[in-house]
């Protein structure tokens, strides 16, 4: 099933500025493992435009990788096409070389060489390069200049090699999961980087993730993949918007309801008994408003006290669970 949302089909909802990507019905077979081929990209069409995050969301095997070395002109497609400002990514490779800065999902650097040796390497292959201690002073690296990538922590590892895609001051980032594996202190950190990228540095950034928080933290407008196709494209906030429907309010209470007259609270559409000990609930419903009141009435009838409620307004989460019909980390 794919939903194209309302502000998706509206093109003048697209944000301002130039087109920086451009992807057309594209499409990457491979050999299956056991029998014939698949495709593990399968028929992706979309635009970013200049000066956004674009953010790439879906479970491992998506098609992430695979869409994002196609359009940085590392894999060639088996059909469709792909363009970076104008500049197909196999045509006009060279040119958009000097254009785009690729951080890769795996990056192996020599061993030997320093972040600065390695910096001023990675500038001399490029036209116009910026100075190594330039840019590890913008990743708070300055100081591990001499230090070699294995004596980095995680973190670390990951603001060099982000910043390592800028040598060439790029005018787009291509980030294929830049937090995957980090503490959530240095992912913070990360986030502040990128966003830096894209805000000080007006930097396009297109970047891929399993993570929806990082999706809907970061981008201006995210989309949603899975097996090799959109699923849905929007901002963070069309998406939860268009897209997810429940909120849930949870709550305790010194007694029992097992009448059913929680499915009766208006709004209402799911009740889940939760079994830790204590009569614990979570109601899915429409309209929060409706239902809490309705349900401090019934505990004052009944004479039980609620207590804990907490009311939660629906995520990407459950975006990604209505659009795939499973959660994003089974
Ligand atoms: N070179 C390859 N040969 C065969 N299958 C591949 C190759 N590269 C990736 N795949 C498969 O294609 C699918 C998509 O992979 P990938 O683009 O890496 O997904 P993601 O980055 O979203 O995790 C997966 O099923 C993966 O196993
Ligand atoms: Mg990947």
């Amino acid at each position: 099933m794919t939903i194209l949302t309302e502000t998706e089909q509206r093109t003048d909802h697209q944000p301002p500025g130039d087109n920086a990507v451009q992807v057309s019905n594209l499409v990457k077979t491979y050999q299956h493992p056991e029998d014939g081929t698949f495709n593990a990209v399968d028929g992706l069409s979309f635009e970013v435009a200049a000066g956004e995050v674009f953010g790439i969301l879906g479970p491992n095997g998506a098609g992430k990788s695979t869409t994002l070395e196609i359009i940085e002109g590392l894999q060639a497609p088996t059909s469709g096409s792909t363009s970076v400002f104008g500049l197909d990514s196999q045509a006009d490779n060279a040119a958009m070389k000097t254009r785009i800065g690729v951080q890769l999902q795996a990056s192996s650097y020599f061993e030997y060489l320093t972040l600065e040796e390695l910096l001023s390497l990675f500038g001399s292959f490029y036209p116009k390069a910026l100075p190594a201690q330039e840019l590890l002073d913008k990743v708070g690296l300055l100081g591990k200049r001499k230090a070699l990538v294995g004596q980095l922590s995680g973190g670390q590892a990951q603001r060099f090699s982000i910043v390592a895609a800028m040598v060439n001051d790029p005018d787009i980032v291509f980030l294929d999961e830049p937090t995957t594996g980090l503490d959530p202190q240095a992912r913070r950190n990360l986030w502040d980087l990128i966003r830096s990228i894209n805000e000080n540095d007006a930097k396009t950034v297109v970047m891929t993730t399993h993570y929806m928080e990082e999706a809907e933290e970061l981008s201006h407008r995210v989309a949603i993949i899975d097996a090799g196709q959109i699923q849905a494209l929007d901002t963070p906030v069309g998406l939860v918007n268009e897209l997810a429907t429940d909120h849930s309010v949870v709550f305790s209470s010194s007694g029992a309801i097992t009448d059913g007259s929680l499915d009766e609270l208006p709004a209402v559409t799911n009740v889940e008994q939760r079994s830790n000990g204590v009569h614990s609930y979570a109601l899915a419903t429409r309209s929060p408003q409706q239902t809490v009141p309705a349900l401090f009435q019934l505990a004052a009838l009944r004479r039980f006290e609620i207590d804990g409620l907490a009311v939660n307004a629906p995520t990407l989460e459950d975006v990604f669970l209505n659009v795939t019909g499973r959660r994003l980390r089974d």
